[in-house]
């Protein structure tokens, strides 16, 4: 994994909406006194959705304020988890390719070349309209249903580089589809149907 640095480019400062606001002042109250460090990750996910899908550094000292944290505290968790972006990514989608081992045995590799050809060819680049970025991270938790890719909050299971180019037309044309397995299949079922406890007479 590639070294995770702020941006060199950052806004003035940040503040949450008044919604945000209040939602992180309720949250931060579902902590027993002195644990209201535990908000951290809830605080920084609130902000990165509300900044374009990326935290920037105003938001990052402003979490660690309202939780009475270090900042440094709060930096280390924000360049430790790949689930926060330290740059701007596509409007409308930054694809986050699982290449652990058994997204990787099941075709990652082809996933990253879609990426490659379709959005930008090295990660953490804008694509040339701006809508679309890319990374490759580490195991997202969905490896029965490899390969697989995450964008924004959502996992997109079950792909090939034919299924995958399609996923990203229909982020393009603004029509996701439903996420989870891109095949059909349920959940992570067996892909052709039950294979034991097929005989109900004999239950
Ligand atoms: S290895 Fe890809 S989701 Fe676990």
């Amino acid at each position: 994994m590639a070294a995770r640095r702020l941006d060199p480019n950052q806004p003035a400062a940040f503040a949450f909406t008044p919604e945000n606001l209040a939602w992180a002042k309720t949250t931060i109250s579902n902590y027993p006194e002195g644990k209201q460090a535990s908000a951290v990750i809830p605080l920084l996910w609130r902000a990165q959705e509300q900044h374009q899908n990326w935290l920037p550094e105003p938001a990052i000292r402003l979490v660690a304020d309202m939780l009475g944290m270090a900042y440094i505290r709060v930096y280390e968790i924000a360049t430790f988890y790949t689930m926060f972006q330290l740059s701007p990514v596509g409007k409308k989608a930054h694809v986050q390719v699982c290449h652990t081992t058994p997204c990787m045995l099941r075709g990652s590799d082809a996933l990253k070349e879609v990426c490659e050809r379709v959005i930008h060819h090295d990660p953490h680049h804008l694509s040339a309209d701006g809508d679309f970025s890319w990374e490759p991270v580490e195991c997202l938790g969905s490896c029965a249903n490899a390969p697989m890719v995450q964008i924004f909050s959502d996992t997109y299971e079950d792909l090939t580089p034919e299924s995958f180019e399609k996923l990203l037309e229909a982020f393009k044309r603004g029509t996701p589809p439903k996420p989870g397995p891109q095949t059909g299949r349920q959940a992570s079922c067996p892909a052709g149907g039950p294979t034991t406890l097929k005989d109900f007479a004999k239950a």
